[in-house]
């Protein structure tokens, strides 16, 4: 049989088995099994792994890794840590496991020199910043700025990370476009203890580079002569840059030294691990950056070298395919039971949707299996109160990741105890439900058992990490990512550019001359009439 065949063969089979496991109830799989939990659980590292309460057999895993087998996974997987350009649409390679490889393991010599310049860079630099400052002032504020993975990716880790933080450094982010990020932030700041931080790959986004100017101009206006005399202008003192295009910063006002490269296979939303995250490692110190790429470079190692059976990333991938293309879910909640991991499903939305959103597979032909699900999330146990309605008694079907800590990384007295009971009690009411029966066992009125009944059902798997440190963080994202480059590849798409982006950027950049233009009182017929009404309708309110 051809390869092609032998794939299409092995997604029939899976949806086959799908029809047959469509009624199954997850109360039936644990009673058939009363060790489902160890067959059904995998360990790497500081990562345990529980997909048992997941609707699946050993069948079922079979069929899924069968799927895996026919994609040439293994293949895919070696191309990429090889640095070929599998992002082929831009023709770049997709090089974030090299920010953390060691120099041997690098894809060649050039790319693992560039890493150990940067980051030998990022340690000197956070040393210097750290030191006792000479004729300047000691920077007290760091402020990001950047948006996407110019933002997403460090701003989770600085908050997840904050047990980790250095006392006397505060850091801010700033992303959106609106006044309403940076101008209360600007208010509060004394420009000579505050640091900018550029970060942009393009340094051409728009809304990074307004608030970049804003903060120019801020510090420009306030610093007029302090500077001069430690022999800097302002903008050569207070800001850095990260990005790929040296020439935009440098014609920003940024001198070389103070510009952090990286290069184009690095894609934003995988980007943490660059220069990117130099934010992240003045806030933790160089060494806990270290331990973030040490932890990272632990999973890529699993992740390169386990068994299809012991596999996290690929067992993941695998139950996403079960639970999006044969069980027919659509969308996919994320619920860490940690405030500190309050931005990971944030996070977890740009690398998932950014990456997997498409609809062509890598041929320019429709997608024939996948493509992203809605993710969506929140913080446990907020997100009780809230949204978990619809996971217990919805229509949907709506598979949820739980992240729970053994380890409380602010511990208080029974707290921590009480996160992870409704951590543990959520997933296990969301799979097993109640039946009338021990509804009525514990009192419910017959008469409302209709709208009290608690069906289950809805799968989940459950990831219990150690404690929260960079090397643990290092982990657990770089499951993920490796999460999403399985999904592309059985999914038979490309996971490594998003040119899903650019229209609503160019219409935005055609759209502003009419806004800022005061006489136009009626916008230009090339509009449609809904952006000519509105546009009206903002000069009139403003007219008044
Ligand atoms: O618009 C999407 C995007 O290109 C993301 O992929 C990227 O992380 C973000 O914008 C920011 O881009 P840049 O780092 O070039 O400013």
């Amino acid at each position: 049989m051809t390869k092609i065949n032998t794939l299409k063969a092995a997604w029939q089979d899976l949806y086959r088995h799908a029809e047959e496991m469509r009624a199954t109830h997850l109360r039936t799989l644990f009673a058939e099994d009363p060790q489902r939990f160890a067959a059904f659980s995998l360990q790497s590292g500081d990562i345990l792994m529980d997909f048992s309460k997941q609707r699946v057999t050993a069948q079922t895993l079979r069929l899924l890794r069968q799927i895996a087998q026919a994609s040439d996974l293994a293949l895919w997987r070696r191309r990429m840590a090889a640095g070929e350009a599998i992002n082929h649409t831009e023709n770049r390679a997709v090089l974030h496991m090299a920010l953390r490889a060691l120099a041997q393991d690098a894809p060649d010599a050039a790319i693992g020199r560039e890493v150990a310049e940067n980051l030998e860079r990022m340690r000197a630099f956070c040393a210097a910043l750290r030191a006792p400052s000479g004729g300047g002032e000691h920077v007290t504020d760091v402020v990001h700025l950047g948006i996407g993975g110019s933002d997403l990716g460090p701003r989770m880790a600085v908050q997840t990370l904050a047990a980790c933080q250095h006392p006397d450094l505060r850091l801010h982010f700033v992303a959106n476009v609106d006044g309403a990020a940076l101008a209360p932030l600007l208010a509060r700041l004394n420009p000579r203890s505050t640091l900018f931080i550029v970060v942009s790959k393009t340094f051409g986004t728009q809304e990074t580079l307004t608030n970049a100017r804003t903060a120019r101009e801020w510090v420009e206006a306030s610093l007029p002569d302090a500077d001069a005399r430690v022999g800097e202008d302002a903008v050569a003192r207070h800001f850095v840059a990260v990005t790929s295009n040296l020439a935009a910063a440098t014609a920003f006002g940024i001198p070389a030294s103070r510009v952090f490269l990286f290069g184009d296979g690095v894609g934003g939303r995988f980007s943490l691990w660059s220069p990117v995250g130099l934010s992240l490692a003045l806030a933790i110190g160089f060494s806990g950056f270290a331990a973030l790429l040490s932890g990272a470079r632990q999973m890529d190692a699993h992740f390169l070298e386990a068994p299809p059976e012991k596999n996290l990333p690929l067992t993941l991938a695998l139950l996403d395919l079960w639970n999006f293309d044969a069980l027919g879910a659509h969308s996919h909640g994320i619920f860490p039971y940690s405030q500190s991991l309050e931005l990971f499903p944030a996070y977890l939305q740009q690398l998932e949707m950014e990456s997997l959103g498409k609809s062509v597979d890598r041929q320019g032909a429709p997608l024939t299996h996948g493509g992203s699900p809605i993710l969506w999330g929140a913080v446990g146990t907020s997100g009780q109160h809230a949204v978990f309605q619809l996971l217990h008694q919805g229509r949907a079907l709506i598979p949820c990741d739980f992240l729970l800590l053994k380890h409380a990384d602010f511990p208080l007295p029974d707290h921590h105890l009480h996160l992870l009971a409704n951590g543990l009690a959520q997933s296990a009411a969301l799979a097993f439900g109640e039946t009338p029966e021990e509804a009525r066992a514990r009192q419910v009125d017959a008469a409302l058992l209709p709208w009290r009944a608690f069906p289950g059902n809805q799968p989940s798997t459950t990831l219990l990490l150690e404690r929260l440190t960079p090397h643990v963080l290092g982990q657990l994202l770089a499951l993920y990512e490796h999460k999403v480059f399985c999904l592309g590849v059985l999914w038979n798409l490309n996971a490594f550019d998003q040119w899903g982006v650019e229209l609503g950027k160019k219409m935005a950049q055609r759209l502003l001359p009419h806004l800022e233009d005061e006489g136009e009182r009626t916008p230009g017929a090339a509009l449609d009439a809904s952006t000519r009404g509105l546009i009206a309708a903002l000069k009139t309110r403003r007219g008044a």
